[in-house]
């Protein structure tokens, strides 16, 4: 053959055979599968970052923000919505510990994320910590001018059996998925599905790499029963993240264990690696894949080569890549915010109130864990 002569040709030989030219989420093979059958890489509290900006606050689960995220090939991004001085801002457990600023200006980052990258198909699931009502966020997401892109489901209460392919939302241009957890959806804003009626999860809780796990947990209707989950038209969700866990007096601390993620992220190796973890729940699920996969610091494993890998994708396209190492020495932080938690405990302990928000980073149950006694 004379590859010279054949090059020029190749587009309209590869228009002919089919075979596309444009990726779907960074790749060809995408475009035509199921927004539900493929596997998005999920950023867990995307925009709560260890880095500079937080001075890298062990409230942060990201060493990233979500533009970066995006552009490094996570499709779903987290958060947690509080509301504060009468604003909805995203913020981790409490606005007095991780402030990462308004809803609105996030959305406007996604929004503008979305206009420059015409072929992605986005979610965000929102953890709505202060009972957000349909129309508080959807008028964010109007201010954010981001609605034009929202996926709108044909019904808001029953999960669909298939979900559009990717190639539908795009030439759609209803690129953009919304969940909520958890919401009183409302027909007025009928892009903003509540996540329950939609997702089933696994546990979140996890201290131990050896206790990563495939079984249901919550919707609680499906707590431990995987048979009646997977006969749900409810899309998998596999959270993948481990707490470190610690006691200080008589209280249990759970705060991200980053020491460990370059492991926990891998797509092969050590206990509690992301690449089995991911092969055994596929197979525990006969053979489908999670959809979502939920990871902290997701630059380290990196854990988008599991995705890849789930998605059958060798050759991604258009993405940047970032570091794969920590930009920050754990051990440093970790002890001065050790060190703030043992004078919360102390003050607790002395009588004083403790707020809910003191002490969590995920949404771990601390008030049966403190027990009674204490105001939180
Ligand atoms: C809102 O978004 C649409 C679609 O991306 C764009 O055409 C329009 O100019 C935007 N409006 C404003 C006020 O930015
Ligand atoms: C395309 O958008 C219209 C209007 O928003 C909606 O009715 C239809 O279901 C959408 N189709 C797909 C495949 O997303
Ligand atoms: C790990 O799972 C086992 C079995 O469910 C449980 O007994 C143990 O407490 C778990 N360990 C941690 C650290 O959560
Ligand atoms: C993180 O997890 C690893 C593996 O389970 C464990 O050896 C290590 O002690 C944990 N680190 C912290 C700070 O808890
Ligand atoms: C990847 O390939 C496996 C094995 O053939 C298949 O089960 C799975 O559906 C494929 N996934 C995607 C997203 O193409
Ligand atoms: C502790 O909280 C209770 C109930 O909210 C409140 O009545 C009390 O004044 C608070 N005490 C202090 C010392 O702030």
């Amino acid at each position: 053959m004379r590859p010279s002569y054949c090059l020029p040709f190749l587009p309209a030989l590869a228009s002919a055979l089919g075979v596309r030219s444009t990726a779907c989420n960074n790749s060809p093979s995408l475009c035509d599968k199921s927004y539900g059958e493929i596997t998005h890489l999920g950023a867990h509290d995307s925009p709560f970052l260890r880095d500079s900006s937080t001075d890298d606050s062990l409230f942060g689960d990201q060493y990233y923000d979500t533009t970066t995220q995006l552009s490094a090939g996570v499709r779903l991004v987290t958060a947690q919505v509080h509301k504060s001085n009468s604003e909805w801002r995203l913020c981790h457990s409490s606005c007095d510990y991780l402030d990462a600023g308004l809803l609105k200006d996030w959305l406007k980052d996604i929004k503008t994320w979305l206009d420059d990258n015409p072929n992605e198909v986005v979610t965000i699931l929102l953890v709505n910590s202060d009972d957000a009502s349909a129309s508080d966020l959807g008028t964010i997401y109007e201010n954010a001018n981001i609605t034009s892109y929202a996926y709108e489901p044909d019904s808001l209460t029953t999960a669909p059996s298939t979900w559009p392919t990717l190639q539908e939302m795009i030439n759609n241009g209803t690129r953009l998925v919304n969940f909520v957890a958890s919401l009183t959806t409302s027909s007025d804003y009928p892009y903003l599905m509540s996540e329950w009626d939609f997702i089933w999860e696994n546990q979140y809780d996890v201290t131990s790499a050896s206790n990563f796990t495939c079984v249901p947990n919550r919707p609680t209707e499906y707590d431990n029963d995987l048979s009646s989950a997977l006969s749900s038209n409810l899309l998998p969700f596999m959270n993948h993240f481990l707490y470190s866990s610690i006691t200080i007096s008589t209280y249990d601390i759970e705060y991200p264990n980053a020491s460990y993620v370059s492991t926990t992220n891998a797509a092969s190796g050590g206990t509690g690696n992301l690449g089995s973890t991911a092969t055994k729940c596929k197979k525990d699920y006969n053979g489908r894949q999670p959809t979502f996969i939920l990871v902290d610091f997701f630059n380290r494993g990196p854990a988008i080569d599991t995705v890849d890998s789930l998605n059958n994708v060798t050759n991604p396209v258009g993405r940047t890549s970032v570091s794969t190492s920590a930009s920050t020495s754990d051990a440093s932080t970790t002890n001065g915010v050790l060190t703030t938690l043992v004078d919360l405990a102390e003050s607790a302990r002395s009588g004083e109130n403790v707020t809910f928000g003191n002490w969590i980073w995920a949404a771990g149950a601390w008030g049966s864990i403190l027990g009674g006694g204490i105001s939180l």
